[in-house]
């Protein structure tokens, strides 16, 4: 059937907070939508109007608080049938599940649903925690990330590195996460000890090496 349809993204929508993103939506084959409603709503939640746009213009006066002089549509793409929302400056509360809706549209398929899913990531930060026998007690802390990340030690080949004990964490008041992991290291050929911090469902990778001098393993 040739019936136009509201096609949303094939996959979710991946954002780190502070970017700003588009959450894709546009009619499917392409019609103009410059004289059709549309309305971005949050589904599942009280606060529910991202954007409206209605009668040729942008429609906001019930606007949720959260999103406002945050959210746009590309009006001079309209015509082509894409009314996607571009969100500037997103947060971590701004994760979620999104709804485009186009309701005077003639069709079966009227709305599509789009996944936000919003991370956080931070650089991990090492340092020398104390001497432990002949070897040398490493600190690796990194903070601000979201979802939960993992932290490993490797050596210079890119070896994990068995560590002192599970990664401790706690949650800031943000909701995000701080994870400290100590490892004790001998003496090798390079002293050089990486810290990977590692989120895959956002598919995000931060890391930080130290060179040990070798005067300290000698104590
Ligand atoms: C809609 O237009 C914006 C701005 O030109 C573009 O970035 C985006 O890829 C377009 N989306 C679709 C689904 O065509």
């Amino acid at each position: 059937s040739s019936e136009v349809q509201v096609v949303g993204p094939a996959d979710r929508v991946v954002a780190l907070a502070g970017d700003d993103v588009i959450l894709p939506c546009s009619l499917k084959p392409s019609v103009s939508a410059e004289d059709m409603a549309v309305e971005w709503t949050r589904l599942n939640l009280k606060t529910r109007n991202v954007h409206l746009y209605r009668q040729g213009r942008d429609s906001n006066e019930d606007q949720s608080p959260s999103y406002r002089r945050r959210t746009s549509m590309f009006h001079e793409e309209l015509k082509n049938g894409n009314v996607s929302l571009k969100l500037t400056r997103v947060t971590l509360s701004d994760a979620g599940s999104y709804r485009c809706f186009l309701p005077t549209l003639n069709s079966q398929v009227k709305e599509t649903t789009v996944q936000l899913i919003v991370g956080a990531v931070s650089q991990p930060v090492i340092s020398i925690d104390g001497i432990k026998g002949w070897g040398v007690v490493l600190k690796c802390e990194s903070g601000g990330w979201f979802p939960e990340p993992e932290m490993e030690w490797l050596d210079s080949s890119g070896t994990i590195l068995p560590a002192d004990g599970p990664p401790e964490r706690h949650r800031d008041s943000e909701g995000r996460y701080a994870v400290r992991r100590h490892v004790t290291v001998n003496q090798t050929d390079t002293n050089r000890f990486t810290c990977r911090v590692h989120q895959p469902e956002i598919n995000h990778l931060k890391e930080t090496y130290i060179h040990v001098p070798g005067v300290v393993f000698i104590g």
